[in-house]
């Protein structure tokens, strides 16, 4: 049995999915490298930053029109199935046996200034109702995951019940055993201004204890970096479904360990992630200043 394969929430085929996993991963993973084609061929040459939320949320006519791509093909390919996208929201089928999780831009910040990091992160994910209050509890399996770095060329994918690739060779997470041995991942929230001191207050624990700390910019890809053994974990607070539901999936399968914060088990609307190899993640977790 393969590190991961039956432990946790999302780690079991449901009967409720009338379609192959494979299946399922093999189309976002041609949807997914359409859409990176069109974010390569729209990369800035200079700043197009319009903000959302706040001044540090930001999206661009990209994140817009390649949401809207994504979500067309889903549509005329599954028209049976939900759709949770970061720019269109969820879709009203309550009856879905699948639903997707888009993230058709992971990585605006980079890409509005120009840096190389990003990423589309498609999920297909089983029992998952957004809007309920009780989405993403057990009962919610992750089907199948993409995530493509459209300007490194590097497609992850994995499937409830297969390995994880990249590229279509096997990968798996690092067998690191210590923090002072480790590279850890991390992301600031949208809500960095207002609670920089919390969020600071991991990096101060981390610092003196881990190898090197990394905020790259894109989550699906800290994730799948964890599932390729980049690097050996990564933890954010703030983050939404479409964020983590593909590279979930890519560190499961890959043999790491996801988790909230607490070392609990995870939910996709948990708004907060914990991965790293099992050898690790339960000194990471008792770093950080939630624990
Ligand atoms: C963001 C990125 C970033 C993370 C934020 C995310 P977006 O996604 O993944 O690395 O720190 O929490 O919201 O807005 O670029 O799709
Ligand atoms: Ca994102
Ligand atoms: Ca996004």
């Amino acid at each position: 049995m393969r590190p991961g394969t039956a432990t946790g929430r999302f780690a079991t085929l449901s009967p409720m999915s009338d379609v192959e996993p494979a299946a399922l991963a093999a189309f976002a993973a041609e949807l997914a490298r359409d859409a990176g084609r069109e974010i390569r061929a729209r990369v800035p040459a200079t700043r197009h930053i319009e903000t959302k939320a706040s001044a540090v949320d930001l999206v661009t006519d990209t994140d817009r029109r390649v949401d809207a791509l994504i979500s067309k093909r889903i549509a005329a390919a599954f028209p049976h199935h939900a759709r949770l996208t970061e720019e269109s929201g969820a879709t009203a089928t309550p009856d879905a046996s699948v639903c997707w999780v888009v993230d058709p831009l992971d990585g605006t910040v980079n890409f509005a200034h120009g840096v190389p990091h990003f990423a589309v992160s498609i999920a297909a994910v089983c029992g998952f109702r957004p809007g309920d209050p009780l989405a993403g509890r057990p009962g919610t399996d992750l089907l199948a995951g993409v995530v493509y770095d459209p300007m490194r060329d590097e497609l992850f994918e994995a499937t409830v019940d297969g390995p994880t690739r990249c590229n279509g060779e096997e990968i798996t997470t690092s067998n690191c055993p210590s923090p002072n041995e480790a590279l850890v991942a991390t992301g600031f929230p949208y809500d960095r201004r207002e609670r920089a001191d919390e969020y600071l207050e991991d990096w101060r624990r981390l610092l003196p204890r881990c190898r090197d700390l990394r905020r790259a910019g894109a989550a699906a890809l800290d994730l799948a970096y964890v599932a390729a053994g980049r690097f050996d974990a990564y933890f954010e607070r703030g983050l939404h479904p479409w964020d983590i539901a593909a590279g979930v999936l890519l560190v499961r399968r890959a043999g790491g360990v996801a988790t909230d914060l607490g070392g609990r088990d995870l939910f996709l609307d948990a708004r907060e992630v914990l991965t790293a190899p099992r050898s690790l993640h339960s000194s990471i977790r008792a770093l950080l200043s939630s624990a």
